[in-house]
């Protein structure tokens, strides 16, 4: 299986995996691989993060998206630009669509034989499904971090580090250099600095997660898509992670979904809801826009329902 920052299937990776069929939803069969923020305070820069990357310049584009498995339709018309220097959050009740379309934004969703999709997704202006655009390029450029931290086992953490690149055939100039870069980008430097040749196996879930987030990190991608990457942690682990997804949301363009409206208030600049009309409905956005706007004065009355509690 292809997938997120590299060719290679990363351990753990579900499958969870569109197409510029034009605008008219014509739908194409997949059967191949191939503002400021919210008055919500960014924590401190800790010790810790010594990188500076150059701020995040990528927007990343969704117009008219439609998605199939099968003859079932899942996404309708999603239209969603993504912007650099934010963290858009993607929230909506289960089955509503959110990693679906997580994974149409770096097309892991083709790699699930029954899938479709129409639609336009645009890096930079680009269209990452056109001909001229390798799938592997796509997913250098946008990284993914899945829910469950999978980092592979028998490799070191170093290695875990580098794994991605490695992957992808690209050679590392200075490796101790990248290891140390991204481990501290992602928040995980001080707590592994001295074990860089134990197994990834041998670190606690936040921290694999955080090593995950780190092996994303050293491909460079403009692009970072989360899906619910604290959904297995704890408090703790999720603070940690949440002030990670702040920082690096200065350097590179952030989605991510969540279940958790307090988290999405706490770390998102933007926000999506996504939502379902009726059974075997296709999911679609109801409203999106500035996090404090959803949480506080949304348009849509299902939008104030749903971040309130009262369904879903
Ligand atoms: N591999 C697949 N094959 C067939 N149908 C699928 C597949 N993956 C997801 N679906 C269906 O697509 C719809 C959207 O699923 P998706 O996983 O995108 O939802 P979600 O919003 O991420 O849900 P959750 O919050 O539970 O993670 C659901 O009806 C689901 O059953
Ligand atoms: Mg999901």
């Amino acid at each position: 299986m292809d997938v997120a920052g590299s060719g290679a299937a990363w351990p753990g990776d579900d499958g969870n995996p569109g197409t510029s069929a034009g605008k008219q939803e014509a739908k194409r069969e997949m059967t191949t691989i191939e503002q400021p923020h919210s008055g919500l305070a960014r924590p401190g820069p800790t010790t810790e993060r010594h990188h500076r990357g150059p701020k995040a310049q990528s927007t990343i584009g969704a117009t008219g998206v439609s998605a199939w498995f099968g003859s079932n339709k899942v996404l309708e018309r999603v239209t969603l630009t993504m912007e650099p220097g934010k963290v858009t959050a993607l929230i909506g009740p289960s089955g509503c669509g959110k990693s679906t379309f997580l994974r149409i934004l770096n097309r892991m969703h083709e790699l699930i034989p029954s899938a479709a999709l129409s639609g336009t997704v645009e890096l930079d202006g680009v269209d990452i499904y056109s001909p001229a655009v390798k799938v592997t390029d796509t997913r250098l450029h946008i990284g993914m971090v899945f829910q469950r931290p999978n980092p592979f086992p028998t490799m070191t953490i170093a290695q875990n580090v580098l794994a991605g690149l490695r992957l992808s055939g690209n050679k590392v100039a200075n490796p101790d250099a990248l290891v140390k870069e991204s481990l501290e980008r992602a928040g995980l430097w001080k707590e592994t600095r001295n074990r860089l040749n134990e197994a990834g196996a041998a670190l606690s879930g936040g921290q694999q997660q955080r090593l995950c987030i780190a092996r994303a990190l050293a491909v460079r991608p403009k692009v970072l898509l989360m899906d619910e990457p604290c959904s297995a942690l704890d408090p703790i682990s999720t603070g940690v992670i949440e002030e990670t997804i702040r920082e690096l949301s200065d350097e590179i363009t952030i989605v991510i979904v969540t279940h958790n409206m307090q988290q999405a208030q706490r770390v998102s600049d933007n926000c999506a809801l996504f939502l379902v009309d009726g059974e075997a409905q296709p999911g679609h956005i109801v409203e999106a826009g500035p996090t404090v706007q959803i949480f506080e004065s949304p348009d849509d009355p299902r939008t104030a329902d749903y971040v309130h509690g009262r369904f879903g």
